[in-house]
């Protein structure tokens, strides 16, 4: 059984429709995000979980039990705010213990929480500091040890990491999942950002304009993406205009620059029919060949480089494929024995027609 479940969530500002029919169900010890553009209902629909907005209409069930009428102080789950205010008058262990301020709990026994928390935060021996002192990344991790200290079922996290800079961000990325599978506590992470929802996620929502436009785990979302929208989204994506024919009774597609192929057997079964379609190719799904290189499978195609993009571990080429309408982009894992090419070099590229994903125009 789900440990949350949404059915038919609308939510209205007014007549602003935030929320529109939402369904969703959250399995208990999950990392589920919520994954979306800003303004797409995200922080919406956590505080919604939250009981902090009221939906007009649909049913919010929490471990079984319906919500209506429940306020947050009286659900299992705990919110932490992306500028989450800590007091900066009080020292960083009566920050964390401030939740269990009229808990029936034995000082002793609320001294022993506190130091558990600060433990599981990365805080250990910052008990006694100033919190006004800390930095963001510090703070932030007061933030979490301040919730998990109530041991909420579910942790509500909205855009906790985006203050941060990158490399702390990673840094905390990896620490919270690591956490989540220690605690073993449901979370719901609120982010923009696609490549965080990717690393941290058992599952994600995709959200536009307040629906979900996709509910999968990170690789089918980036695998077999089902829309251009969520393509476009996730990761980088070829977009490559097309035709599907009959021929000798099975579906070619053709596609200017690729050439004609005879349609992957699960495209075939996405529902593919004859006439205008798009084709989404990854860039991790073209690869430049070494001159005279054999080619074990699929096909190749030739082109002229007109840009190259060097980010140290990785290039990022825009390659004109011969008789194609627009460049693609491929990207290549830099080797010492694998010259970087400069634009305007000729180059063969080898792609595989399974990575292929389609897009019915229309
Ligand atoms: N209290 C409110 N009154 C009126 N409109 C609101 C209110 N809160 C949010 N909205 C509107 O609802 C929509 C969804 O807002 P929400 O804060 O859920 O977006 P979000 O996905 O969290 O965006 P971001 O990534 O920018 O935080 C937005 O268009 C926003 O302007
Ligand atoms: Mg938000």
């Amino acid at each position: 059984m789900a440990l949350i479940s949404l059915t038919g969530i609308d939510k209205f500002y007014g007549t602003y429709h935030a929320l529109r029919g939402i369904d969703l169900d959250i399995a208990e010890g999950e990392f589920f995000s919520l994954l979306g553009p800003s303004g797409c209902g995200k922080t919406t629909l956590l505080r919604t979980i939250a009981g902090f907005e009221h939906p007009e209409n649909g049913v919010l069930t929490i471990d079984g039990q319906n919500m209506k009428g429940v306020g947050p102080n009286r659900r299992p789950t705990n919110l932490v705010f992306q500028n989450y205010a800590i007091f900066p008058h009080l020292t960083v262990a009566e920050n964390v213990g401030f939740g269990l301020r009229r808990s029936p709990l034995s000082r002793a026994d609320k001294t022993k929480a506190v130091a558990e928390a600060l433990a599981m935060a990365g805080l250990d021996g910052y008990g006694p500091r100033a919190a006004h002192a800390l930095s963001g990344g510090q703070r932030q991790r007061v933030a979490l040890a301040r919730a998990l200290i109530l041991k909420p079922k579910v942790l509500l996290l909205d855009e906790p990491l985006s203050a941060l800079d990158r490399k702390l961000r990673e840094q905390m990325q990896t620490e919270l999942r690591r956490l989540q599978r220690q605690v073993g506590i449901t979370f719901i992470l609120v982010t923009h950002d696609q490549e965080e929802a990717l690393i941290m996620s058992d599952r994600i929502a995709v959200m536009f304009d307040g629906r979900i436009a996709q509910l999968d785990t990170p690789e089918g979302l980036y695998l077999r993406p089902n829309s251009r929208a969520v393509g476009e989204f996730i990761g980088l994506m070829n977009l490559l205009p097309g035709m599907l024919r009959p021929e000798d009774g099975r579906l070619l597609a053709d596609i200017p620059g690729l050439g004609a192929i005879p349609l992957p057997p699960d495209l075939v079964a996405h529902g593919a029919a004859p006439g205008p379609a798009t084709f989404g190719l990854r860039p991790e799904s073209l690869s430049l060949m070494s001159p005279g290189g054999a080619l074990p499978t699929g096909q190749f195609v030739d082109g002229t480089v007109t840009e190259r993009t060097y980010y140290g571990d990785m290039t990022y080429y825009e390659v004109a494929l011969d008789g194609a309408p627009d460049p693609v982009t491929c990207s290549m894992k830099n080797l010492v024995s694998r010259p970087v090419l400069e634009r305007g070099a000729r180059t063969r590229l080898a792609w595989e027609p399974g990575a292929l994903i389609l897009f019915p125009d229309g």
